[in-house]
């Protein structure tokens, strides 16, 4: 049994084959459950990009627990300078493939911009499940050949428009992406990025009833 909760935001604790990840961990985020005290063990933490809405609190969580940063190279060499020990900052490209504490970690692309290397997503795949954390993103039509070799449980995506893809077409990128269940993110987190969660909902049921749309308060978690 495993679960990803929430943490607002882009940001997500998942467990997985009992190891614990962070995904883009900005946890000072408004909408933020926790705080950076409340954490204690991390095994990996991915960062998609190096906005501050994304990179956050990474490093931190990183010196603080021990845990491996995984990035795209360019991202990796930036925490290495702010203290990640070298041997903890494992860059990637898209593309990418590693088994990392047993979790197999992929890098997929994402369109949309940053100052260190390149934005990207992340697929995520342990022998409960595999999750795929879109990152800042509009849609990705590569997505379509990429779900064929590594198929997808449980999508995040990002609904809140203006930066990102907005509900119709993180409806559309669902229906490309066929996932089991998807979760909507980056959205509510400041008035720019308002939208309703259950547009988005209706917008799936209409497309791909057979995908499970899972909305989640910042500190709820989904199990599976
Ligand atoms: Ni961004
Ligand atoms: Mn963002």
């Amino acid at each position: 049994m495993g679960y990803i909760k929430w943490l607002g935001h882009a940001a997500f604790e998942i467990e997985i084959d009992g190891k614990i990840l962070y995904i883009d961990p900005w946890i000072t985020n408004p909408m933020s459950p926790v705080k950076l005290a409340d954490i204690s063990r991390a095994d990996l933490v991915l960062v998609t990009h190096d906005h501050d809405d994304h990179l956050g609190e990474a490093i931190d969580v990183v010196k603080k627990t021990g845990a491996k940063f995984i990035s795209v190279y360019e991202l990796t060499q930036y925490a290495i300078s702010q203290g990640v020990p070298e041997d903890k900052a494992i860059a990637m490209n898209i593309g990418g493939v590693m088994v990392v504490d047993g979790i197999e970690v992929i890098m997929v692309p994402a369109h949309h911009s940053c100052t260190r290397g390149t934005p990207c997503g992340f697929i995520v795949r342990g022998k409960e499940c595999s999750v795929y954390h879109a990152g800042d993103t509009g849609i990705v039509h590569e997505m379509s050949i990429i779900r064929e070799l590594y198929p997808i449980d449980i999508a995040l995506l990002p609904i809140g428009s203006v930066f990102t893809m907005d509900p119709r077409q993180a409806a559309k990128f669902t229906e490309i992406l066929r996932p089991k269940v998807v979760i909507p993110m980056h959205y509510n987190t400041f008035p720019v990025i308002r939208q309703d969660p259950e547009l988005f909902k209706r917008l799936v049921k209409e497309k791909v009833p057979e995908v499970e749309v899972v909305i989640l308060k910042p500190g709820e978690v989904y199990r599976f």
